[in-house]
């Protein structure tokens, strides 16, 4: 059977805030899988800042590569359903998680490890969970958010936690994984309507960062000053964070999205981490595929108890991709951001 889809692909590499000029969407007649390659109608994609980062002739040393121009993006998360399988282990009507999104129908081969593992073809045992959380608290966000507590030792509570970007699909997920290991966290995020959110259905402590000067919001509800730092942003939110962390405090540094579209700002003030003798420690979820499994035991038990909220952005349609991507960037979408298909 011969079957026909759209692909997103890039036109041109935007000069400051990405807009969906800058891409097309194409119809195409998809490929026929070959022996060991699985063809997937895709279901969910997946929105995330770090696509920004590859919107340009040459991604970041050491990121995932660049997406050429002219040509469906390869590296970025999706769900989906077998429909044809000409490769050992999956069957039609399994449900899969890949790294081939922004597109209707994908041929995916199991054996190609894609984005450092957690994008490689893998059958989902879905159970009680809704399939989209496998692009949220139970895939990709929810490892980051884990691994990034993992790595600054901070899953054993007793801390203040400062947590930046704190309602979006990560943010949200470290904010409550912090709060339920025993931690007092503070969040930060952009609009009123999100600090309402992080208040009264994450618990958690909050300010919007729009609201006057970070360094004096941060004061005031942490005079003590903050232990760990969870930073997706970089620029003034780092700089700020490390006039405010104690002795010995640690910062997770996960993203710095604030300069994703522009010049790098900074911090200013990088020797406090010699006078204050701070750790300040980079990561990436997917070379922490070691945690997924214990990850995902704990995030789907608390999703199950209802300690742990998520919540979702949804566009649909696969052109509205584009659209999403911008939205998310400039702040107007609450959790995990996605694009529904089909
Ligand atoms: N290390 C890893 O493996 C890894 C994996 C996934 C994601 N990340 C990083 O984690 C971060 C969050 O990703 P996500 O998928 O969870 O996105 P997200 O938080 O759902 O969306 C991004 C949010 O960043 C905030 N933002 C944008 N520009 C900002 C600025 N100049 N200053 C302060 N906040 C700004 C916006 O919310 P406001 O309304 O609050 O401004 C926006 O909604 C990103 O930096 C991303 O690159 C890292």
């Amino acid at each position: 059977m011969t079957w026909v889809g759209r692909e997103v692909r890039v036109r041109r590499y935007p000069a400051g805030p990405v807009a969906p000029g800058d891409f097309e969407v194409v119809e195409i007649e998809v490929p026929d899988p070959a022996p060991g390659q699985v063809l997937v109608r895709n279901t969910w994609t997946s929105v995330d800042p770090g696509l920004r980062l590859r919107l340009r002739p040459d991604a970041p040393a050491g990121y995932f590569a660049a997406f050429p121009l002219g040509q469906a993006m390869d590296g970025v998360m999706a769900l989906g359903e077998v429909v044809e399988s000409r490769a050992p282990g999956f069957a039609p009507g399994d449900i899969v998680s890949h790294a081939q999104g922004w597109r209707e129908y994908a041929v995916v081969d199991p054996a190609a490890i894609q984005l450092g593992g957690v994008g490689t073809l893998t059958r989902l045992d879905v159970g009680d969970a809704e399939v989209s959380w496998f692009l949220g608290p139970l895939g990709g966000m929810g490892l980051t958010a884990y691994a990034g507590l993992h790595v600054v030792d901070a899953l054993r509570g007793g801390e203040t936690v400062w947590v930046s970007a704190a309602a979006g699909a990560v943010g949200s997920l470290v904010a409550q994984i912090a709060k339920l290991c025993g931690h007092r966290v503070i969040a930060s995020a952009g609009s009123d309507e999100k600090v309402a959110w992080l208040r009264e259905d994450l618990g958690v402590e909050a300010f919007n960062y729009r609201d006057g000067d970070l360094g004096a919001q941060l004061q005031d509800l942490a005079p003590e000053g903050i232990d760990v730092y969870f930073d997706s942003v970089g620029g003034d939110h780092l700089e700020a964070a490390l006039d405010h962390l104690n002795r010995s405090g640690r910062v997770a540094m996960c993203g710095s999205i604030s300069e994703y579209e522009s010049e790098s700002k900074g911090p200013r003030n990088l020797f406090l981490t010699v006078s204050k003798d701070l750790t300040l420690r980079g990561f990436r979820g997917s070379s922490n595929l070691h945690l997924r499994e214990e990850m995902q035991d704990r995030l789907a038990a608390w999703l199950r108890s209802g300690e742990l909220v998520h919540r979702e952005s949804v566009f649909a349609g696969l052109e509205s991709a584009p659209r999403a991507l911008a939205e998310m960037i400039a702040g107007r979408t609450i959790g995990k951001t996605l694009v529904s298909i089909g």
